[in-house]
C-alpha cells in the first residue's frame, strides 16, 4: 500500500471531541495528513486549536471518535491493545515541549531506556544510546544527570531518546517551545540532519513560523482542518 510514496503515517478523515452536553467541544473536525520517509512536516495553529490533540490520535496515544490512522500499512485503530502498544513502542517516536527525562537517570540511561523496556539487553541499549548521543552531539555528556545540562542538552537528549528504537515516524509537539532562540535553533538543525541522513520522518507542532516555513510542507489547523 502506498508504496510509491513510502508513506509512514496516514491519518484520514480524523474526528475527535471532548466532553458531553454542556461541555462537549468539537476539536478535530475531519482532519488528515501524509508523511513519507524522510519528510517534515509542521502543523501550526492558535493555541488551542487542537494540534495536541491531532498528535495523539496519531501516536496512537489517544482514540479518534472517526477516521483512520496507519502507521506503515497497519489500521492501528482497528487493532488490539497489545498489537497498537507495540507500533506506539516500535514504530512512534515522541518529543514533547518538556523533555522529561528521568532526573535519577543519566542522559545515556535515559536514552537507552525505551530499548531496556522492549527488551533489548542493558549492554546493547547503552552502545546504541551512546551512538546516538554522538549523533546529536552529546558524546561527552552521557555520564551526566538532566540536571547538570542545558535545556537545549536536555532537549537533544530527548530526540535521540526518541529514535532509539529507530521509529517510522516521530511526533513533536512544540519541541522548541521552551527554548531560547539559538537551542531552538540547535534543534531545529538536528530534526532536520536527522531527516536527511537517517530519512526519518517527523511532524511537528509549533508556534514557531520560521520552524513552519523551514518544513518541507506546512499545514494549518483551523477550525478543526488541516490545511
Ligand atoms: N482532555 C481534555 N478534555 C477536555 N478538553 C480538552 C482536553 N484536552 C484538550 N482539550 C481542549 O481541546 C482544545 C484543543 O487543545 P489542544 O489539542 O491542547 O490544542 P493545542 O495543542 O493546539 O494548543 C482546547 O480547547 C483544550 O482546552
Ligand atoms: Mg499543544
Amino acid at each position: 500500500m502506498n508504496e510509491s510514496k513510502n508513506l509512514v503515517l496516514s491519518a484520514v478523515d480524523i474526528w475527535k471531541s471532548y466532553g458531553k452536553d454542556a461541555t462537549y467541544l468539537s476539536i478535530i473536525r475531519g482532519a488528515g495528513i501524509e508523511v513519507s520517509a524522510g519528510e517534515i512536516v509542521s502543523i501550526v495553529g492558535p493555541s488551542g486549536s487542537g494540534k495536541s490533540t491531532f498528535l495523539h490520535v496519531c501516536g496512537v496515544l489517544d482514540p479518534p471518535d472517526r477516521g483512520t490512522v496507519s502507521v506503515g500499512s497497519m489500521d492501528v485503530w482497528s487493532v488490539n491493545e497489545s498489537r497498537r502498544a507495540r507500533i506506539r513502542n516500535s514504530e512512534l517516536g515522541f518529543i514533547f515541549q518538556f523533555h522529561h527525562l528521568l532526573e535519577e537517570f543519566t542522559l545515556q540511561e535515559n536514552v537507552a531506556m525505551p530499548s531496556m523496556l522492549a527488551g533489548n539487553t542493558r549492554r546493547d541499549a547503552l552502545d546504541s544510546a551512546a551512538s546516538l548521543l554522538a549523533e546529536v552531539g552529546l558524546s561527552d555528556r552521557g555520564q551526566h544527570f538532566p540536571s547538570e545540562t542545558s535545556g537545549g542538552e536536555r532537549q537533544r537528549a530527548a530526540v535521540a531518546r526518541a529514535l532509539i528504537l529507530s521509529p517510522s515516524v516521530v511526533l513533536a509537539d512544540e519541541p522548541t517551545g521552551n527554548l531560547d532562540a539559538a537551542n531552538s535553533r540547535i534543534v531545529e538543525d538536528l530534526m532536520f540532519e536527522l531527516a536527511d541522513r537517517r530519512s526519518q520522518a517527523f511532524i511537528i507542532a509549533t508556534h514557531s513560523i520560521e520552524l513552519a516555513e523551514r518544513a518541507h510542507r506546512s499545514l494549518s489547523l483551523e477550525d478543526g482542518v488541516l490545511h
